[in-house]
């Protein structure tokens, strides 16, 4: 297939392009920059110059295809709620492209707080007008669309998508070690959240665009469960730190943004995926990632 990738040049979109490579698919990678154009052809594929807010170029990349994989992200967290919006924006428009013709659109959506305090699975459903998730428009615009003929597959994330070259939840947490000299967890460190190799969460992506029903919702969780205290010592060890314990009042000023998403207990599952795709993710887990120390080379 011939496949159009918003976010090709990321983190996880660069590993979504070498699965689709490797697995003989043709890949146009969307660029809003001489740098990721580059970075796109030097991975094999071609690079279809233009940018989320530019929304004709994002249908006409959309009609040379056979499948969409939206991975682009504005992740400037200073302007979520904006960089939500044009994320909306530019899915009705993939949308509007692929309306009546059945062919995929996959898009990467979250797990973070989907069911606070227990194991969420594929059939816990966002809730669509929570003030709180900017970033469900987007979903609930896909979905729709499968009623207009369009194949669209949401890709539940977890917080933490690790491997080298990670710049996400996990690279600021010790980033922040980094910089305040110890290592800190909230609390008892108790609360959990659920993980993945970039590679494995690559796989699925290409199986969810060959295979995947329409209106289909796939979890890319390996690590079910990794709690806040046993990634906060891994850190702690592969920096040399101190653990600590800080009290919630302290959270945010220590850890600023990331303060509110540390709090979220929040596992999830991926047993009706793994069972729907045949998904076997086998890459290394989490505190087997922060083990092998590619995250606190300096
Ligand atoms: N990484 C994680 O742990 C994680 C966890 C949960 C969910 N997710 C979600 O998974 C998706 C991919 O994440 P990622 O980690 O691969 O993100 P990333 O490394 O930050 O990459 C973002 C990609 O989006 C492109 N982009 C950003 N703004 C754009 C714009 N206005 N127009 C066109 N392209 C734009 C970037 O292009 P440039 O190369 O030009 O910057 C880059 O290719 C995102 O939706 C993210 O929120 C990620």
């Amino acid at each position: 297939m011939r496949v159009f990738v918003t976010g090709a040049s990321g983190f996880i979109g660069s590993a979504v392009v070498a699965e689709l490579r490797s697995a003989g698919h043709q890949v146009l990678g969307l660029s809003r920059s001489e740098v990721s154009a580059r970075a796109i052809v030097a991975a094999g594929a071609e690079a279809h110059h233009g940018a989320l807010d530019d929304l004709e170029r994002l249908a006409a990349g959309a009609a040379r295809c056979d499948a969409v994989l939206h991975l682009a992200f504005d992740h400037d967290f200073s302007r979520f709620a904006e960089s939500a919006r044009a994320e909306a924006r530019a899915l009705d428009a993939l949308c509007g492209a692929l309306e009546g013709s059945g062919r995929p659109l996959v898009i990467a959506s979250g797990t973070l707080g989907l069911a606070p305090g227990r194991v969420a699975s594929e059939q816990d459903q966002i809730d669509f007008d929570a003030p709180a998730s900017p970033r469900a428009a987007g979903v609930k615009i896909a979905l729709a669309a499968v009623e207009r003929g369009v194949r669209a597959v949401i890709v539940r994330l977890p917080p933490s998508v690790h491997g080298a070259g990670d710049h996400g939840f996990v690279a600021r947490l010790v980033e922040i070690a980094r910089q305040r000299g110890v290592c800190a967890y909230v609390g008892d460190g108790s609360s959990r959240w659920p993980a993945v190799h970039r590679r494995d969460a690559a796989a699925l992506f290409r199986l969810a665009m060959e295979h995947a029903p329409a209106g289909a919702t796939l979890h890319a969780v390996d690590d079910e469960a990794v709690a806040q205290h046993d990634i906060a010592a891994a850190i702690a060890e592969g920096l040399r730190l101190p653990l600590v314990s800080i009290a919630p009042e302290q959270a945010a000023d220590h850890f600023g943004w990331l303060a509110p998403w540390l709090a979220l207990d929040s596992p999830a599952s991926s047993a009706i995926t793994q069972q729907q795709l045949a998904w076997h993710p086998d890459g290394p887990k989490l505190l087997a990632d922060l083990a092998a120390g590619h995250y606190f080379a300096t």
